[in-house]
């Protein structure tokens, strides 16, 4: 349950994940902190003008997440992406936040820890660096004496609409395939099921749940993008030629094909479970419309792997 004199840091507040975690845990009214780099800048005004408390942090700085986390109840983990080209982290930059904000946690007594992975994070590696240390991360927060959930969100239906995808040349091109279903989450239902995670601390400690609102093959999701916009769109997956000439792409539609990034997520039992999961026609005329709107306007080149 809620309380509103026990705080949730939130990391990446001023980002996607984070955002909409702290927007969830505000709603349910607990204290939020959010750790950011400017606070001054434009979000994380934004977040105060929310009531979500901003203090300055780096997650390549121990000291400022060990004060950051002072009297903290719980803490929700989330990592820059280190695959994302031009991020500047690199993967083992991505490890150590990780794992430094998981001891840093445990050693101020944070009572519950969610960390934020992927859909693809197993047991076995899948071959893509920026992936497999998240289950590196993974491991390390299991393994640390410290109450913690794994929530492993499918791949995000913002992608959908960023430049490079084509729609604004009426097609949508990616790594789903044209008949074959993956599944997808709403950013927003990322922080409502995080939220709902530190609402709930006996039924989520210790568990890795996967997580995703909705499961479609690249011709469904062509004909959803074409009702939601009345603009007729098309879908083909990205070129061979592209998959061959671009190795991480072309090793991540590996993945899509071997199964490891489509998502397996029980879609009914998640669905009964948080009713608010949007599916991907809720998402189109609900927090999609904005961004779909904006992927008519916005030429891009290049495919947004992140
Ligand atoms: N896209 C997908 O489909 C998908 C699916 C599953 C998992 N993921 C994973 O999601 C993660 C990214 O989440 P997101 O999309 O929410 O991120 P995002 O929107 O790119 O935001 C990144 C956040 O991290 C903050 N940040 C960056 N470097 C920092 C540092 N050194 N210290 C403190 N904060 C820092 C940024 O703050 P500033 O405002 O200061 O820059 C921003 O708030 C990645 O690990 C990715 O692999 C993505």
């Amino acid at each position: 349950m809620a309380d509103s004199d026990r705080t949730v840091v939130v990391l990446g507040a001023t980002g996607q994940q984070g955002g909409a975690v702290a927007a969830a845990l505000r709603a349910d009214g607990w204290a939020v902190r959010a750790v950011v780099r400017d606070p001054s800048g434009q979000r994380a005004q934004a977040l105060s003008a929310d009531g979500v408390e901003t203090v300055r942090g780096d997650l390549g700085d121990p000291d400022s997440l060990r004060a950051a986390f002072s009297d903290a109840h719980g803490v929700f983990s989330v990592q820059p992406n280190s695959g994302q080209a031009g991020s500047g982290v690199s993967d083992e930059d991505e490890f150590r936040f990780g794992t430094t904000v998981a001891e840093i946690a445990r050693s101020r007594g944070v009572a519950h820890l969610v960390y934020s992975s992927t859909v693809a994070a197993g047991p076995t590696p899948t071959g893509v660096a920026h992936l497999d240390v998240k289950s590196r991360i993974e491991d390390h927060v299991r393994n640390l004496d410290i109450t913690s959930t794994v929530i492993r969100p499918a791949t995000f239906m913002e992608i959908l609409t960023l430049p490079g995808m084509g729609l604004d040349q009426g097609r949508l091109s990616f790594l789903t395939h044209p008949d074959r279903a993956m599944q997808f989450i709403a950013v927003r239902d990322i922080g409502r099921i995080a939220a709902a995670v530190f609402g709930s601390p006996d039924r989520y400690a210790g568990r890795t749940v996967e997580i995703a609102g909705d499961a479609l093959s690249g011709e469904a999701l062509a004909e959803r993008l074409t009702r939601a916009s009345g603009r007729p769109i098309t879908y083909s997956r990205l070129p061979t030629t592209l998959l061959e000439r671009d190795e991480l792409l072309g090793r991540t539609a590996a993945l899509v094909d071997n199964g490891r990034l489509v998502g397996h997520a029980d879609l009914d039992a998640l669905r009964a479970e948080f009713p608010f999961l949007l599916s991907f026609d809720r998402w189109l005329a609900g927090p999609g419309a904005g961004l779909l709107d904006e992927a008519f306007r916005s030429a891009g080149t290049g495919v947004a792997l992140r």
